[in-house]
């Protein structure tokens, strides 16, 4: 999992320095899957599909302004002012890493920046809380509080999950709830953490393509993941720290 995390992280690193105005979200799709392509991996993403939904039909997900997540990569042009999501997952020797960040796209508004901020932090608030002997609750509500603390919405359709072997594993992991309540978290556990915050109204909507979520408000929303490990003590392992 750390290779498999690492990949990811070096996919992230190629996107962030790709991204600016007139680039499309396909060129973005391309430079992923070249280097998972070279580094021997393949996409957890690229063909997945749950029982009744039509297959994922590309490597990354691209979700720009109110695309909260699942946007499918394009010839849509990225804008200055635009925020966009990008999430990658990447299957390395049978383990997958999965990672998902918010990127400004030139100057952004300061409702933006600050949606972005609140965010990532509250990825980092989350991962504070995931130490063995806490439970599942706690880091749901660190996200939750965070979020509405700052006049931000927190998604209830999708979470954060255990992953492994397979992209999504047990148990599924709200980013909301109480804290005290839920699993007990043990050393060893695996799982990837991905709050999702929206500007306004946490209600989603999805697409006629079947994949695309987008707010039911048409407002802004942000996207921060890292696959990581619980500890015997302290701090989780970050399995998708952001390489340069
Ligand atoms: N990586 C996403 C998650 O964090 C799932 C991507 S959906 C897919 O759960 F269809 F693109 F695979
Ligand atoms: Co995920």
């Amino acid at each position: 999992m750390r290779r498999a995390g690492r990949l990811v992280a070096e996919c992230h690193a190629l996107v962030r320095e790709a991204i600016k105005p007139g680039v499309t979200t396909k060129m973005l799709d391309d430079i992923v899957a070249a280097h998972i392509q070279r580094s021997g991996g393949t996409s957890p993403f690229l063909g997945y599909a749950p029982p009744g939904m039509t297959p994922y039909p590309a490597t990354i997900c691209t979700s720009v302004n109110e695309v909260v997540v699942h946007g499918i990569p394009g010839p849509r042009v990225l804008e200055e002012g635009d925020v966009i999501s990008v999430d990658i997952g990447a299957t390395l020797d049978g383990y997958v890493g999965d990672s998902a960040w918010s990127y400004p796209v030139g100057q952004i508004a300061p409702t933006a920046r600050a949606l972005l901020e609140v965010t990532e932090q509250c990825l980092w608030d989350a991962l504070g809380q995931a130490r063995a002997g806490n439970r599942l609750g706690d880091i749901g509500a660190a996200i939750q509080a965070r979020a509405e603390q700052q006049g931000f919405g927190v998604l209830r359709e999708f979470g954060s999950h255990g992953v492994g072997r397979r992209m999504h594993e047990d148990p599924h992991i709200p980013n909301y709830g109480k804290p005290g309540t839920g699993l007990r978290l043990r050393a060893g556990m695996t799982m990837a953490i991905e709050p999702m915050v929206t500007e306004g109204d946490y209600h989603v909507v999805e697409l006629e393509d079947g994949w695309t979520i987008v707010t039911i408000d048409g407002k802004l929303s942000a996207h921060f993941e890292h696959t990581i490990a619980i500890t015997p003590d302290g701090e989780p392992e970050i399995m998708t720290q952001r390489v340069e």
